[in-house]
């Protein structure tokens, strides 16, 4: 159990109010969340009894695509936008291990996730965390850090992980994307992981815990998943069920859709890649 007065808040976050980074830790099993968040990772567990299993598969996915991003695709700039608390691994880790002079710049909206990435990166010339939010992309392309940080003129990877479902329609999540992008040179790549709505149980399931707790996270059928990508080219095996994804290795074996479990069919990961 976690003691609540041994965790740092930043001056103005309200400790009755749950935020997506403390559930999600709360979901994975993390020490970085409060009374609040426990509880709302219980409605997850109420609404989806794997939702542990879910969080965990979204972090493989992540370690897989930043794996291929820096090793088969070369890329050694990456801003990874919603990044959440540090976990037990994590983006630049994972690009570092590759390439240790791959560079991470760290965005995200919850000061409190900026505060203890801060904390963590200290000392790591190659990592940076800002505070900014998704909706405003401009001010993530002209924040001072970022343009100091990242070339521009090369290839950079946008990771928009686990948290695109929490941009609402009347947010245009595409534009969003789009605006990124065309801010990024041709050789530049894409890395969501999604929610798809095929009309199953669980992933209403997932979507509703979210809303309930949080007051967003929508699931979406996949060609609307799909046109998050831009109708760039979509690396191998293309935008897949996380358990069927494996960017580097697109021709292993794997089950087929049908042989999942139903919570295995809740998330879909993809890389794209700007011609
Ligand atoms: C579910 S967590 C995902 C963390 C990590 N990307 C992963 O997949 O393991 C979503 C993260 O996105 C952040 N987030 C949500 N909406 C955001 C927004 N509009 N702009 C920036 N960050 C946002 C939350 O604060 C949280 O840290």
């Amino acid at each position: 159990m976690t003691e609540d007065s041994a965790i740092e808040l930043p001056p103005d976050v309200d400790p009755n109010v749950p935020t997506t980074a403390r559930v999600y830790d709360a979901i994975l099993g993390g020490t970085t969340n409060l009374e609040v968040d426990r509880e709302a990772a219980e409605v997850f567990a109420a609404h989806i009894p794997q939702a542990r299993e879910c969080a965990r598969l979204n972090r493989n996915a992540l370690i897989r695509g930043v794996e291929y991003l820096v090793r088969a695709a070369g890329i050694d700039q990456i801003i990874d936008i919603g990044c959440g608390l540090p976990t037990e691994q994590n983006t630049h880790e994972a690009a570092q291990d590759i390439d240790p002079d791959a560079r991470v710049v760290y965005v995200d909206h919850d000061p409190m996730v900026v505060s203890h990435a801060k904390a963590l990166l200290a000392g790591n010339h190659n990592a940076i965390v800002i505070g900014a939010d998704l909706v405003e992309p401009e001010r993530i392309l002209t924040h001072p850090e970022v343009r100091s940080f990242l070339d521009f003129d090369r290839p950079i990877a946008v990771m928009i992980i686990g948290m695109i479902m929490q941009i609402s329609d009347e947010q245009r999540p595409d534009d969003i994307v789009a605006t990124l992008m065309d801010a990024t040179s041709s050789g530049s790549h894409l890395f969501i992981t999604s929610w798809p709505d095929t009309g199953e149980p669980e992933q209403r399931a997932l979507s509703r815990a979210c809303i309930e707790t949080l007051g967003n996270g929508w699931i979406r059928p996949i060609e609307a998943l799909e046109r998050h990508f831009l109708g760039m080219e979509m690396a191998p095996p293309g935008l897949e069920y996380i358990p069927r994804w494996f960017p580097e290795h697109p021709d292993r074996p794997v089950p087929a859709v049908e042989e999942l479990e139903p919570y295995e069919r809740t998330q879909m990961a993809g890389i794209a890649k700007k011609a």
